[in-house]
């Protein structure tokens, strides 16, 4: 319909601040999203390393753009709706895994699943426990259900603490435990083993493990779902797959835990440019072994760097380090200027001075440390 065809009756502006918002909604304050996107696009004259988010540096496989290009080609039917429930990706993943299909739920980003999750299993005042710090997007989701979190908080925030875990499990008792591995910011890993004491110990509680940067680290909980039917994994294309902006991730789970999402899940949430692509980025393993080990070296070159100007840095399991500074709010200004992105921790509990920087290729990050060397010169100049 043309626009000069739609009559919009005005409404009185007080009107939209009176509208009631549901009840734990109420108790959220509205999520502050920190990207460097904007900086970005108001300084095209400096190169920019964008490492705040952890995405991958590169972009993703040609065999992924060729994918997607190819299919832009064809008789596409972007008209179309996607394939429900993305049954072609679930076919490859499932060999890509050696899970059954049934147990797969592929979703529009990984947080889509982990909203999922909380929509499916929380009410309202159920407790969730978080080892914690962790990635801040999950609290939102639980929140929004009226959960009550509970955080763990090891500690040394850089060991795994299992022990804790099972205290904190026992403690609470909560309907969902929620445990990155390798944990986003801190990188602490826990073996299978570990996680299927956890496991074991809390039958009851639905446990996430979110696997985001699995890849990186070589190491996997979805051996344990035939064992443990209170286990989900979440997965992502964001990170190692060099995906994020085409949002698609996955959860692994028992059977029954995948139609108790299905209840609540919009089978056409995933875009077919996505699922296209994904397929293709699973087929392309070399090209992800590839980016892995370069992730490797370039994460080995910065902790030496730091390591020679007596600056903590603390490599993970995953695709970022993190950094201690004395000025940390003061180097993440000053790199921003530099056009390098990073994402300031240093006011989570536990954490105070720590930087975390994504990493990228070795060449990549040559660059951003020898910018990170001007801003340290600079701090350090009494004149400035
Ligand atoms: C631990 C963790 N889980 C999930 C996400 C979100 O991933 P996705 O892009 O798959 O929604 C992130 C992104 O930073 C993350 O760090």
């Amino acid at each position: 319909m043309p626009h000069s065809r739609l009559r919009i009756a005005a409404e009185p502006a007080e009107r939209a601040d009176t509208l009631p918002v549901a009840a734990p909604i109420r108790q959220l304050e509205p999520y502050k999203a920190v990207s460097s996107l904007e900086h970005i696009h108001h300084n095209p004259d400096i190169e920019p390393h964008k490492l705040d988010w952890n995405e991958a540096t590169v972009p993703p496989s040609p065999k992924v753009i060729e994918a997607i290009t190819g299919f832009l080609g064809r008789a596409h039917h972007l008209n179309w709706y996607p394939v429900l429930n993305s049954t072609n990706l679930i076919e490859r993943l499932a060999r890509h895994h050696g899970v059954p299909g049934e147990r797969m739920l592929i979703t529009n980003g990984s947080d889509d699943a982990l909203n999922t999750l909380c929509t499916t299993y929380l009410d309202a005042g159920d407790r969730v426990l978080v080892a914690s710090p962790t990635y801040q997007h999950f609290l939102v989701f639980a929140q929004s259900r009226g959960a009550e979190i509970v955080h763990h908080y090891a500690p040394d925030p850089f060991e795994t603490d299992v022990d804790g875990l099972l205290a904190a499990l026992a403690r609470a008792a909560p309907r969902i435990f929620y445990l990155v591995n390798p944990n986003n910011p801190t990188g602490t890993l826990y073996t299978p083993a570990q996680i299927a004491r956890l496991l074991r110990a809390a039958p009851d509680t639905l446990v996430i493990v979110d696997e985001a940067y699995s890849e990186f680290a070589g190491v996997s909980a979805v051996g344990l779902l035939h064992e443990y039917s209170n286990l989900v994994v979440t997965r992502t294309f964001s990170k190692a797959y060099g995906m994020a902006g085409l949002r698609i991730g996955y959860a692994l789970a028992r059977e029954q835990v995948v139609a108790d999402l299905r209840r609540v899940f919009n089978p056409k949430s995933v875009n077919v440019l996505a699922q296209v692509g994904a397929m293709a980025a699973l087929d392309d393993q070399p090209w992800l072994r590839a980016y892995i080990a370069e992730v490797d070296a370039a994460k080995a070159l910065m902790a030496d760097w730091f390591a020679a100007r007596g600056i903590e840095c603390r490599p993970t399991p995953a695709n970022f380090v993190m950094v201690r500074f004395e000025q940390a709010p003061w180097v993440v200004k000053l790199l921003m200027e530099e056009g390098v992105y990073v994402r300031d921790r240093s006011h989570l509990p536990n954490l105070s001075g720590f930087v975390r920087y994504s990493v990228g290729t070795v060449e990549q990050m040559k660059e951003v440390l020898a910018r990170t060397g001007r801003v340290l010169d600079t701090l350090a100049d009494p004149v400035r």
